[in-house]
């Protein structure tokens, strides 16, 4: 069984994603935080962003199992990982990884911006969750403040609507729902609410069958 969540920032795929595996017992794959790694090597490293040939040496030096996850969250990451992730062979070096994960038993949720369409095109259930910028840029600085970081609502909101901007216009792995993917707007639902909407979803999928 293999959930596939994708959507554009801060629009809680991730908090999604989590809820969705504990509920039913499946391992979880936060795939934007490969991403974010790849980035941050490259920065620690003193490489531009743009440096093709040391990102791909990058995300194929990466061990997508260990990860320092709460250092990664950062805005500036985020930005820096839409950057290196628009790389064809960046994206090309993480796929096996992303795909074995999804296929190990008993099942998986997978969370980015092209699981549905490129790897896991065959997933049992595809969710594209989006939220008004607005909402999104409110719940992320909120989520930052209470990091203990500075966040500034207006320019979270310009960082958002960039970055939504440059993966969807990409030629590679583009943000886009897939055609049989179910939208659910959390614009004005809770966590809990999102979360019942999701397995809303998945059980009248799984009701068909
Ligand atoms: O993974 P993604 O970047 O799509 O989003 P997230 O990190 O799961 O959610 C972004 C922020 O929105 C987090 O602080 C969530 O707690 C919050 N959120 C919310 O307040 N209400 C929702 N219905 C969904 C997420
Ligand atoms: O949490 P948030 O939605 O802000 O971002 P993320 O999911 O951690 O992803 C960071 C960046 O990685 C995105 O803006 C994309 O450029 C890239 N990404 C991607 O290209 N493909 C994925 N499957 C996941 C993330």
């Amino acid at each position: 069984m293999i959930i596939a969540i994708d959507g554009p920032a801060a629009s809680g795929k991730g908090t999604l994603g989590k809820r969705l595996a504990q509920h039913y017992g499946y391992r979880h794959l936060d795939t934007g935080v490969i991403y974010r790694a790849v980035a941050k090597m490259l920065l620690d490293q003193g490489f531009e962003l743009t440096d093709e040939v040391r990102a791909v040496a990058a995300a194929m030096a990466l061990d997508p199992t260990k990860f320092d996850h709460p250092e990664l969250k950062s805005q500036r990451i985020g930005d820096a990982a839409s950057v290196v992730s628009a790389f064809p062979k960046v994206r090309d070096a993480l796929v096996s990884f992303q795909r074995q994960f999804a296929a190990d038993p008993p099942g998986a949720v997978l969370d980015g911006r092209d699981i549905g369409t490129v790897i896991c095109p065959d997933a049992d259930v595809k969710i594209f969750v989006v939220a008004d910028p607005q909402v999104r840029a409110r719940r992320r600085t909120l989520e930052a403040r209470g990091r203990g970081e500075e966040a500034d609502e207006a320019l979270v909101l310009a960082d958002i609507i960039r970055r939504d901007e440059r993966d969807r216009n990409r030629a590679a792995a583009p943000l886009k729902a897939a055609a049989d993917a179910h939208i659910l707007d959390n614009s004005n639902l809770d966590i809990e609410g999102g979360v019942r909407a999701a397995i809303a979803i998945v059980e009248a999928v799984l009701a068909r069958r």
